[in-house]
């Protein structure tokens, strides 16, 4: 047996880092053998295929959850709205480094007050921990269980823009000189921040299990309503009304990098909970089953006071613009709009308008960067349907 000397080691670990330096010599070597011959095929003898394989797939028989056609199988579609989807979902390409955040940088040390960047810094906070758990939901928890090719297809998608918002997060972070450590750990040490995690984990938790059985009703109900959960509030209330004290900033011309960056995750998380609230229904309708109102109503009210904590941590003083009362009231008109996509009963009957410029800001159109005057182009494809 050859054994490898110390400076071959040693010159190895030298250029770890670079895997092209140098050849990495075997630590242990087999003796050699002699080579097996493989037995021939016999070309004429013909593998036993069940029957049942060799039929093609009919697209009426697939289903979102619990089908047992050919998941391998794209197209003919049963659902092509999924891939429109997908589709639409290509025409929004950008990384946060095409962004020029100079000018953030500036603002954060020389104009925020001390009001305006605990907004900042709490808003990146919450939001950079619920990225990873979107991202962990779909790609973890909900994708497996879809048995149409179309859906897994467009919630691949969803995981990869999910992590490029946490990209963009950090690239923020970082940028401005945030503290990683602190900012990243403030969800534990936040009780507003961290209730609501903790609501994401918990229903992430009930669904994430390997005994999970989609044609048992309980296991049915605690998978759909996590997903209801998951789009209509996380994503839906939570993101969309999340990022409106960035945008309340940037409407004031400060911290405007960051308001574009999320500008475009905007736009990601508004197909998301859109999509989500599509394949909830799909459900319904194949399983048979309806949403309990009970269970609907409870999970707002919760929402709703988890919202309330945040907002009020997160605005003790309400900044040039924007309050806490804003922010809740906003909560529960998009609330409302949630309900209305899904076809249940709204939540906050009367619910007001509090932030009308949001929609707005979410529809980024083609405009000058102001710092790059660069023609910035949310899409890259033709027209974008919402
Ligand atoms: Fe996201
Ligand atoms: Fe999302």
């Amino acid at each position: 047996m050859r054994t490898t000397t110390m400076n071959q080691l040693q010159s190895v670990l030298a250029n770890w880092d670079d895997p092209l330096a140098v050849a990495i010599p075997p630590l242990l070597t087999t003796p050699a053998q002699s080579p097996v011959t493989p037995a021939p095929v016999d070309p004429s003898a013909e593998m036993p295929i069940p029957e049942e394989a060799l039929k093609p797939v009919n697209p009426d028989d697939k289903r979102v959850i619990n089908g047992l056609t050919d998941i391998n199988q794209l197209a003919p579609f049963k659902y092509p709205w999924a891939w429109e989807f997908f589709l639409n979902a290509n025409k929004n390409h950008w990384t946060p480094l095409d962004i020029n955040m100079s000018q953030d940088v500036h603002d954060y040390h020389h104009k925020l007050t001390l009001e305006e960047r605990h907004v900042y810094e709490n808003v990146l906070a919450y939001l950079t921990t619920s990225d990873i758990l979107a991202m962990r939901n779909i790609g973890l928890a909900v994708m497996e269980k879809m048995s149409a090719p179309e859906l897994q297809i467009y919630q691949a998608r969803q995981v990869y823009e999910e992590s490029l918002h946490t990209w963009t997060y950090q690239h923020c972070i970082e940028t401005i000189g945030l503290d990683q450590s602190e900012i990243y750990n403030r969800y534990r040490v936040v009780p507003a921040i961290y209730r609501k995690i903790k609501m994401g984990n918990e229903r992430l938790n009930s669904i994430l299990t390997t005994d999970i059985d989609l044609r048992n009703r309980d296991d049915l109900e605690r998978f759909v309503m996590a997903y209801v959960f998951f789009a209509a509030v996380f994503e839906g209330c939570w993101f969309y009304n999340g990022f409106s004290p960035i945008f309340a900033l940037q409407r004031r011309g400060l911290m405007k990098g960051t308001g574009e960056q999320l500008q475009y995750i905007m736009r990601d998380e508004v197909m998301h909970c859109a999509f989500g609230l599509r394949v909830v229904r799909q459900i319904l309708q194949e399983e048979n089953i309806t949403l309990d109102p009970k269970a609907l109503a409870q999970m707002w009210q919760e929402a709703e006071a988890a919202e309330e904590g945040y907002a009020q941590y997160l605005l003790k003083e309400p900044i040039l613009g924007y309050s806490a009362q804003d922010h809740i009231e906003q909560f529960r008109f998009i609330a409302n709009r949630r309900a209305k996509q899904l076809k249940v009963a709204e939540p906050f009957p009367g619910a007001t308008n509090a932030l009308p410029w949001l929609d707005e800001q979410a529809s980024m159109r083609k405009e000058k960067n102001f710092f790059e005057t660069r023609v910035t182009e949310y899409q890259t494809g033709a027209s974008l349907q919402w």
